[in-house]
């Protein structure tokens, strides 16, 4: 059975474009049911339309608290029937009901090499900590941000003259390839959570897979 993938985003998209071409081109041997965004003028929005993909919105502005957007956030996720659910660009703190509602069936991409730098501004920490390599991981969501268990990295060269922006120009069409890779994975059934831990092919993962 196809495997029915839900997209979470908040801005551009590019991460979604690319799991919608890999989609396409049978990279990935699954569907994109649909794709909810908290930010209503979201360009990823038009490239699902563009797609013919379903879309939503639940904009974080319209409610009081951050529990209400979770509870219309998490009703609005129910309403798609969705195997995996890939945060792309997504960029709300989930509360822990949301998370364990999807436990084990959730993504996120991060543009650091997890465990350093989660949350945000990781290309410019990168830089200030004088690290040599710097790059991007998948990891499944627990509700410890950025703190999930890792599944897969893509790493590359910090070099002089790097400023934030050059750096994320190099890490995110890594991204695009790390998370279209381990999308497919999952939607072939070689990668599962188990126990609190990444399994992929049966093994558990004792440390993030090189991509
Ligand atoms: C990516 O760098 C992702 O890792 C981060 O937000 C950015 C989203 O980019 N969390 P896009 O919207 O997929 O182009």
């Amino acid at each position: 059975m196809t495997c029915k993938l839900l997209v979470l985003i908040s801005g551009n998209g590019s991460n979604l474009q690319a799991i919608i071409d890999a989609c396409a081109s049978k990279h990935i041997d699954a569907e994109i049911i649909g794709v909810i965004s908290n930010v209503p003028s979201a360009f990823g929005l038009e490239r699902a339309q563009r797609a013919g993909i379903a879309t939503a919105v639940v904009d974080h502005k319209t409610f009081a608290s951050r529990a209400e957007f979770d509870t219309a956030l998490l009703r609005c996720m129910q309403t798609f029937d969705a195997d995996l659910v890939v945060l792309a660009g997504f960029m709300r703190i989930l509360n822990a009901e949301l998370v364990n509602a999807y436990a084990g069936r959730m993504l996120n991409i991060h543009p650091s090499l997890l465990p350093k730098y989660p949350g945000l501004h990781t290309h410019q920490r990168a830089l200030d900590a004088g690290d040599a390599e710097h790059g991007c991981t998948v990891h499944f969501v627990t509700a410890d941000l950025d703190g999930g268990p890792l599944i897969a990295q893509s790493r590359c060269a910090i070099v002089t003259g790097d400023d934030a922006a050059s750096l994320a120009q190099r890490v995110h069409p890594l991204e695009h390839r790390l998370y279209a890779t381990v999308i497919a994975w999952y939607a072939a059934g070689r990668l599962r959570y188990h126990d609190g831990h990444a399994q992929l092919d049966g093994k558990l993962l004792e440390a993030a897979v090189t991509v």
